[in-house]
């Protein structure tokens, strides 16, 4: 039990990725708020983790919103009596040219990755400074680090993440709270974010060929929320294959 006795809020731990990270979490015997825009869907994720012996509880949150934000940090403390791990997972994605981008969906994808991970990290740091430290956890994204096609704001929102990333774990290093990214290439969830014809073109620029799956995903989260991580902060942690290191890859390795 690597997170035992401890307590972990995860955004967007309905489904996709943030529900792994929070089953890994509640199977390593930490105590995890499952909270999500999408409240129903959150209380099946948390009755589930519950059914496997995990100890879970959903929670209704918009990370854009300041007052829904500090609300699951007390229901966090309340119910479990403190917050020692926040995975900044919530996240949408969108595919428009710069030169078709509407302001309102800049605006709204910013708003949700990146405002959302500010809001969610400065109101649970409050928290963890109280109580002697902490981890955060950031989930970004390859797109925060390379060049890539309709990837404007989605990129711009997740490489703020990264740089917003480093400025924390600077910032909250002298409160004991350490601070990373997981940056995941493209992965297997239940609502697909691309075509099978675009997924081929990425996995074909990527080391290893297939698709990142969640639970990979999730114990990178562990080793960053957990003991054995001590003396990281301010880390990317790319979880994809080799996609931002690849040049060329040929099939056939040659
Ligand atoms: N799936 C991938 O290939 C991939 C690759 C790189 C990075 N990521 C990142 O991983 C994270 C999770 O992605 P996923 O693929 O699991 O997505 P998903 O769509 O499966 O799940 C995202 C969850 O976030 C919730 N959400 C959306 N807006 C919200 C808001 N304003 N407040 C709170 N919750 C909100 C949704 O209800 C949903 O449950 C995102 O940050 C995404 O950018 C995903």
């Amino acid at each position: 039990m690597r997170l035992k006795n401890k307590v972990a809020l995860v955004t967007g731990a309905a489904r996709g990725i943030g529900k792994a990270i929070a089953a890994r979490f509640a199977a390593e015997g930490a105590s995890v708020v499952v909270s999500d825009i999408d409240f129903d869907e959150a209380t099946l994720t948390a009755s589930a983790l519950g059914g496997s012996g995990g100890v879970a509880a959903p929670c209704r949150l918009d990370v854009t919103q300041p007052g829904q934000v500090l609300a699951a940090i007390d229901f966090a403390r309340q119910r479990f009596g403190r917050l020692d791990i926040l995975v900044n997972n919530a996240g949408v994605t969108t595919r428009a040219p710069v030169l078709d981008m509407t302001l309102d969906a800049w605006e709204r994808i910013l708003r949700i990755n990146l405002t959302g991970t500010m809001l969610c990290s400065q109101a649970a740091a409050r928290a963890m400074i109280e109580a002697g430290g902490g981890r955060i956890i950031n989930i970004a994204s390859i797109s925060g680090q390379r060049g890539g096609s309709g990837r404007a704001a989605y990129g711009a929102s997740k490489a703020g993440v990264i740089n917003l990333t480093s400025v924390m774990a600077i910032e909250f290093g002298r409160h004991n709270i350490l601070v990373n990214a997981i940056a995941p290439g493209p992965t297997d969830v239940e609502r697909a974010h691309s075509t099978s014809a675009q997924r081929q073109v990425t996995l074909s620029r990527m080391a290893i060929q297939r698709a990142v799956q969640p639970a990979e995903i999730a114990s990178a989260a562990l080793f960053l929320a957990g003991d054995d991580c001590g003396m990281i902060t301010g880390h990317v942690l790319n979880v994809d294959g080799g996609f931002n290191t690849a040049g060329i890859v040929y099939a056939d390795g040659a």
